[in-house]
């Protein structure tokens, strides 16, 4: 879980762009493009801020295009970013896999990508957890036949089925990458128990729990387990599906067809008491002559055990504003004193 860095400006001038392409994947210990990370023991280097692909999806953010989405991979890789987070689930019929293996279709050797199975959607647009084995199979195979690809970097298990021993589905992961559909294993949306039960069957390099500002519990659960067994915390939902970038005010109107109004921090007390930390964040951002979503992301980076923050975006400029947050070394006493804002 080594975090290096290096001048950007130094490392351009030092390789030609197709070797620094190759080495901006896999990264030796002492140059850098940017400021990157060890994904657990593993020989990937991957940016300290992730592209998350769910927005891509189209099912819960609004406004989305393939072509938009296509820009935003684009700009992500422009400004750093190697490593990208998909899943079978991101779309109905796999629309984030689809444009994620269209931008990527000249550029694979610049990305990390990280795949997700074991949760679908069923012919009501429902959710279905689902982690058995054959099912982790058939979907590992669909995944990359829509990516268009011969494997991906990092499988994870999306979330425990518990209707399905772990330790089945870790077994079935563990022969995905035994099958070379993928390079390393990892597992999300687990508790300790879980993920010690999970990697006993099958190493994993990353493991992937929400993690921000105000939800902080499950990353403390599992700082004891992650750290002797140098796995990375790879982080969601580090923006708050965009709460945290204080663009939404207090008075914000929601389309009826928004679905964060579905989550509690999006209404009610709930909502004015985030707000009273954003106005916070907002002014301290103001001092530093930062976004508030820079000033976030530079925040958790900071926080012990985390190794990536994954951020979701639908346009280039969220993700080319959002990114700059891996540039920026926070003071102390910056730190303490958003640690006082909740
Ligand atoms: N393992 C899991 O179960 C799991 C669960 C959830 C997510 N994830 C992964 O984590 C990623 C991140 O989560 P997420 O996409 O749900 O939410 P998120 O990163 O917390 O928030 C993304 C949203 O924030 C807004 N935003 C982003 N950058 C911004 C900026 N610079 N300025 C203003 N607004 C900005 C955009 O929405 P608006 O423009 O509409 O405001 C964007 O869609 C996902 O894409 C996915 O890859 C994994």
């Amino acid at each position: 879980m080594s975090t290096i860095a290096v001048s950007q400006v130094c490392f351009k001038k030092a390789f030609p762009p197709v070797l620094s392409r190759f080495i901006g994947r896999f990264m030796p210990n002492q140059i850098d493009t940017v400021h990157l990370t060890r994904l657990g023991t593993s020989d990937l280097y991957v940016s300290r801020v992730g592209l998350g692909c769910w927005p891509m999806s189209g099912i819960s953010s609004l406004g989305i295009t393939d072509e938009l989405s296509i820009a935003t991979i684009h700009a992500a890789l422009d400004h750093g970013v190697n490593f990208f987070d998909t899943a079978y689930s991101y779309g109905y019929n796999g629309r984030s896999d689809r444009v994620l293996g269209q931008a990527l279709r000249t550029n694979r050797d610049r990305a990390v990508i990280a795949h997700k199975v074991g949760s679908h959607w069923d012919e009501k647009k429902q959710r279905v957890v689902d982690g058995r084995p054959e099912t982790l199979f058939s979907q590992a195979q669909e995944c990359l036949s829509r990516l268009g690809m011969d494997h991906v970097d990092v499988m994870y298990l999306h979330t425990p089925d518990p209707l399905v021993p772990i330790e089945e589905s870790a077994n079935a992961i563990a022969e995905i990458c035994k099958r070379g559909w993928a390079r390393y294993a990892a597992v999300s949306n687990v508790n300790l128990e879980q993920a010690t039960r999970f990697a006993a069957v099958c190493p994993v390099v990353a493991i992937q729990p929400y993690f921000n500002l105000f939800q902080q519990e499950a990353v403390r659960e599992l700082l004891p387990f992650v750290f002797p067994n140098n796995i990375s915390l790879v982080c969601y939902w580090v923006l708050m599906k965009g709460l945290l970038s204080g663009r939404l005010k207090r008075d914000h109107v929601f389309d009826p067809a928004d679905r964060r109004l579905s989550y509690p921090i999006f209404q009610g007390e709930a909502w004015q008491r985030a707000q009273n930390v954003l106005d916070k964040l907002r002014h301290l951002a103001n001092e530093l002559d930062y976004t508030v979503a820079q000033l976030v992301v530079a925040w958790s980076l900071t926080q012990p055990g985390i190794s990536v923050a994954l951020l979701g975006a639908k346009r280039p400029e969220q993700i080319a504003e959002s990114v700059q947050a891996m540039h920026i070394k926070l003071d102390a006493e910056v730190i303490e004193q958003i640690n006082a804002f909740l």
